[in-house]
């Protein structure tokens, strides 16, 4: 059992073995690959190659939609539930593509923990530290996993020492690498004294795994030749002599993260990493909300949505809402409270998401992710809750950077491309702005790929050919204040006010020259880039 804050109530076991996490890393670190490996462990799939797609495919743009299906694994969040030893893992999947990095961020804020892949030979990357600044905000534990040991890899220390100083953070070492590529033999477990070797020939096999008692064992020598174990000794005394030592409560504050080096497409090291996941990432604790923060122990439901997904089985036209129960034990057909609409809401068949497979929940626990399907009543920043008015807080959406309007290349279509434009929007996928002037709609995106991804799914999903095209704004900003300040403004500048799909006001623009205007004439309103969901 992990560390907990000290003075709370004790957590129901089922709420205490529950281990709830992202996978954050820059593209082509190894993230699925890990995420495969885990599941394979986790016995929710039986055998590795069946989640990923084949390489080329992969990277090609309009293969994005193909891909969710082949994968079983979305482009965009989506959890995975999975038992390992005594724990009961819940794997939020955070797409990686800088794109969807809205979708990211938002993912993070319904996970306890993340596990940092990062490649042994390329370091710290951009996108990895991207991810990290946004765990950083919410100061999650981080376990970090160096995979690709099997490939030739920079300097141990050299590693732990750009992860200390490109991001601010202690790095004490689970493991030690024995060697590197072609040399590579596996790793000495720091924290149980073990031997662990991998096995080159089977890469869905377990790696032998010997006990020791401590470097000096002779036993060491029989798996390792001396130049190597010599190496490793004076590394891992070195390593204990200038890294940081272990301090459980540093990791969980965020401060100080475990390092475990492997390679997981040889499956090594993974199952020491979900162990370490087990033994030191937290169960779930405190969730922010106003006007009280709902602790993990407590009886009554509660949770709130995440991320919105829409049509994740093509012969269905539904929803899913991802929930992120913050509290009590959730079972099937109990009605909750939709708190943003007041009405009540039976959940009758809630969805776990085991790998490939959806199954219906008959129940879960407080850390767990539940779908729950819908026909939009849900969306991401609801709680549900068993009566009491509750808003989870720290949501965000963000103001996009990249606007273009939108026409349905069948003008006949237009109420059907509204539909499709607003189920993309409280899915969370892009935003949706209807001007004040004129019948169109305008889009906005975070990242210039999304536009192509919205395209390919209006016209796979509604069969609804779609043409964007650029438009005279460049920026869209909430604007905020007492009412009829609001009002006022909106009238005096109702060429470059809009409406999102909630019904709130937006100022568009093409010139920060305009924004800092509104600021000086208006010192009554706030503009803002971003709004939290309520
Ligand atoms: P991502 O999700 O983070 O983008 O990474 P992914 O797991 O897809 O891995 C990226 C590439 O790195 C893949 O190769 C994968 O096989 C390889 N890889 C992952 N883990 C290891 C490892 O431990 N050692 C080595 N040597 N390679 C690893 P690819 O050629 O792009 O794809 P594929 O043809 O293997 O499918």
């Amino acid at each position: 059992m992990s560390d907990r804050i000290p003075n709370t109530p004790p957590l129901p076991t089922e709420v205490a073995r529950r281990r709830t996490f992202a996978i954050i890393s820059h593209p082509d670190a190894g993230k699925t690959t890990l995420t495969e490996k885990f599941l394979l462990y986790g016995g929710a799939i039986q055998m590795a190659g069946q989640v990923r797609a084949k390489g080329e495919a992969r990277r090609t743009r309009s293969d994005f939609m193909k891909l969710e299906q082949e994968r079983g694994i979305s482009v965009s969040a989506s959890a995975m539930s999975f038992p390992f030893r005594d724990w009961w893992f819940n794997l939020v999947d955070t797409p990686g593509h800088s794109d969807f990095s809205e979708d990211t961020y938002r993912t993070l804020t319904a996970v306890d923990a993340a596990v940092m892949v990062i490649d042994g030979a390329k370091g710290v990357e951009s996108q990895t530290r991207k991810l990290f600044e946004v765990c950083r905000m919410r100061d999650l534990p981080i376990l970090t996993f160096c995979n690709k040991m099997d490939r030739e890899a920079r300097d141990t220390f050299e590693i732990i020492d750009e992860i200390q100083q490109e991001l601010q953070l202690d790095v004490c070492p689970a493991s030690w690498p024995i060697g590197q590529g072609r040399e590579f033999l596996g790793c000495y477990d720091m924290l149980n004294d073990r031997l662990e070797l991998m096995d080159r020939a089977d890469r869905n096999k377990r790696a032998e795994s010997v006990k020791m008692q401590g470097l000096d064992d002779p036993r060491m020598a029989e798996h390792i030749p001396a130049d190597q174990l010599e190496k490793l000794r004076e590394e891992v005394a070195m390593a204990r002599e200038l890294l940081p030592t272990f301090d459980a409560r540093a990791l969980l504050d965020g401060n100080l993260s475990l390092i475990w080096f492997g390679s997981a497409i040889n499956s090594f090291g993974v199952q020491e990493l979900m162990a370490g996941i087990g033994a030191f990432g937290p169960p779930p604790e405190v969730a922010p909300a106003e006007p009280r923060a709902v602790g993990a122990w407590e009886k009554p439901v509660t949770g709130f949505v995440f991320k919105v997904q829409a049509n994740m089985d093509p012969k269905h036209r539904d929803r899913v809402a991802f929930l992120r129960l913050c509290s009590g034990h959730f079972e099937r057909g109990m009605k909750l409270q939709h708190v943003r609409t007041g009405k009540p809401m039976a959940v009758a068949n809630p969805m776990l998401f085991l790998a490939q497979d959806r199954e219906i929940a008959e129940d879960a626990w407080a850390g767990d992710i539940i779908g729950i399907p819908n026909h939009g009543q849900l969306r991401i920043g609801d709680a549900l809750t068993e009566g009491e008015t509750l808003r989870f807080t720290g949501i965000p959406s963000f103001a996009p950077e990249l606007l273009q309007a939108v026409r349905a290349g069948d003008p006949m279509k237009a109420k059907h491309l509204e539909k499709a434009l607003t189920q993309f929007a409280e899915e969370g996928a892009s935003k949706l702005f209807k001007p004040a002037v004129g019948s169109g709609w305008i889009v906005g995106v975070v990242g210039p790929l999304q536009f192509d991804v919205l395209a390919s799914r209006i016209e796979q999903e509604y069969s609804l050919p779609v043409r964007f095209e650029p438009t005279q704004f460049t920026s869209a900003r909430w604007v905020s204040g007492p009412r009829d300040k609001v009002e006022e403004f909106a009238r005096a500048n109702r060429g470059h006010m809009a409406e999102d799909h909630d019904g709130d006001p937006v100022f568009m623009t093409r010139l920060q020259w305009d924004i800092d205007r509104v600021g000086r004439d208006w010192p009554d309103l706030r503009l803002t880039a971003t709004k939290e969901t309520m």
